[in-house]
């Protein structure tokens, strides 16, 4: 069985460096075996987690579309922007929703691996929000793989076709793509 792979970025902005970072993992995932799909978060149009809104409407169909969707995969690849040092609001309330339970179908997050990934166009690459997704992951049951990247300068990174230009950055978003998928268990 392929390993699945759910590649989520913590922008959905149209010129995301993160999208571009998770383009370019989610490409060599795919080289290694790996099905990876891509999820947009923008596109479930979550609201903000609001106890109140749950209360009364129950999970929002986007809220249901994320947690099947972790559900089918093995794994997830994330790749996130900092914001004030910190990864992004749109993240953070996907995760929020998609640990809420529902009859029969509890939080997806436990016991799946995820690998890390950031990219910011300053100089330290976006790692100082790292920290943060590797807690709230590891949190909620999820395995977070040692390795992690962290992209600086990102919009000047990329080739036209979206690969990365410098040889010893691309080695390194292989070394964090091949352990995530050694890491991950496909029975
Ligand atoms: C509210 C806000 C705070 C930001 N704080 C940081 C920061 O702490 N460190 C950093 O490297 N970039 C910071 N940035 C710049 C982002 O890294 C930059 O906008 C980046 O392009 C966002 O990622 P994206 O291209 O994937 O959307 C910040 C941007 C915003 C909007």
């Amino acid at each position: 069985m392929k390993t699945k792979v759910l590649a989520i970025s913590g922008s959905s902005r149209k010129d995301s460096v993160n999208k571009r970072l998770l383009e370019a993992a989610t490409a060599i995932a795919r080289t290694q075996g790996a099905e990876v799909n891509i999820l947009d978060l923008r596109e479930l149009a979550l609201p903000l987690y609001d106890g109140d809104l749950e209360a009364v409407s129950g999970l929002p169909e986007g809220c249901i579309r994320l947690k099947q969707a972790i559900r089918e995969h093995h794994a997830l690849l994330i790749a996130s922007p900092e914001y004030n040092g910190f990864f992004t609001p749109l993240l953070k309330n996907g995760i929020d929703w998609a640990t809420r339970p529902q009859e029969g179908f509890p939080s997806p997050f436990p016991g799946k691996v995820a690998a890390l990934l950031a990219a910011s166009p300053g100089a330290l690459g976006g790692i100082r929000g790292l920290p943060a997704v590797r807690i709230l992951l590891s949190g909620i049951g999820v395995l977070v793989t040692p390795g992690q990247m962290s992209l600086p300068l990102a919009q000047q990174s990329f080739d036209e076709k979206g690969a990365l230009i410098n040889g010893q950055q691309q080695k390194m978003l292989e070394g964090v793509v091949s352990e995530l998928l050694r890491t991950v268990r496909v029975d």
